[in-house]
């Protein structure tokens, strides 16, 4: 660690009071559950309102926009930093997954002082090994990123509820992004009764419309621009939806339009219902419909959703 850019790292080891409460004047950064949750218990003694933004770091605009969110509706904010392997099912993935500690922290600075930042280690977070639990999540894992990528969202679910147990948020904040994690983290609070508000935030683009996210950092600036593509194709494929075209045609334009930028293949594009993630094959309630795409761009798989 040591960088310049972090000018001080705390690790807490001071003796709170609830008589004698403490003004932050830097970001605490804290690496163990026991120094967290010793801070958290002041803020828990003031009945302070508690809001969690759990990251993998690399940290973007999309990112800052959670946290952000999370300071305007709470009094005390957590952003958790944690590359979490159990839901890498391809190690390569893992491998090659950014990690920038130092410039997260600087951005983190950017917007507040007062965050409290949670980097575990692995060993911490899994103390009895790289063990995921499983979970009845009524079906909503089983296509998509779920089919793709198997316990993924075993991995999801059991770091998520780690860290629900451990930081105890009255409120959690996800990316919009990530459609189908979210609708299993709301699955995941409904199943374990946890009294946690989750809040879905909108997905952050870039100047192109590619959606913000830390897997961009693997394409050259150039590569994000096509990946635009994506974008344009969902924004087409909700205006035909609208001129009442039929979906399956929708779909295949989509895909045709996509897969004519080089080195872009498409995994699945798909209206589905917004609650169960079903596939929808005719247009009967735009509300609940949701069209979710995933893309493997130049060996970066991109994922990006839009309502109706
Ligand atoms: O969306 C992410 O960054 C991760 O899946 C999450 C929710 C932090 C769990 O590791």
């Amino acid at each position: 660690m040591g960088s310049g850019k972090i000018t001080k790292i705390i690790e807490i080891s001071r003796i709170y009071s609830k008589f004698a409460p403490v003004l932050y004047t830097t970001m605490d950064l804290f690496t163990s559950e026991k120094s967290l949750n010793t801070r958290l218990s002041i803020s828990r003694e003031q009945g302070n309102s508690l809001g969690l933004v759990p990251t993998m770091g690399a940290l973007h605009k999309g990112h800052l926009s959670l946290v952000e969110q999370a300071l305007r509706e709470n009094k005390t904010v957590v952003v958790s930093i944690f590359v979490n392997p159990t839901q890498f099912n391809n190690p390569q993935d893992l491998v090659q997954y950014p990690q920038q500690l130092a410039t997260d922290i600087a951005l983190l600075r950017t917007i507040s002082e007062d965050l409290l930042v949670f980097t575990p280690t692995t060993q911490e977070m899994y103390p009895e090994g790289l063990n995921t639990k499983t979970y009845s999540f009524n079906g909503l894992d089983r296509r998509w990123e779920g089919s793709d990528r198997p316990g993924h969202f075993m991995g999801v679910g059991t770091i998520v509820e780690k860290l629900f147990t451990l930081v105890r948020p009255s409120r959690a904040y996800f990316g919009q992004k990530d459609f189908q994690q979210l609708a299993i983290i709301r699955a995941l609070v409904r199943l374990k009764s946890l009294p946690i508000t989750i809040v879905g935030c909108p997905i952050i683009r870039e100047p192109h419309g590619l959606a913000m996210s830390s897997r961009n950092e693997r394409l050259k600036p150039q590569e994000r621009e096509e990946a635009s593509v994506i974008y344009e194709a969902l924004q087409k494929a909700v205006n035909n939806a609208t001129a009442k075209k039929p979906l399956s045609d929708i779909t295949q334009a989509a895909v045709k339009k996509i897969q004519a930028v080089e080195g872009a293949a498409v995994f699945y594009f798909e209206f589905v219902n917004t609650h169960t993630l079903e596939p929808i094959k005719t247009l009967t309630n735009p509300k609940n419909t949701r069209i979710i795409t995933a893309v493997d761009f130049k060996g970066v798989r991109l994922l990006d959703n839009i309502g109706l």
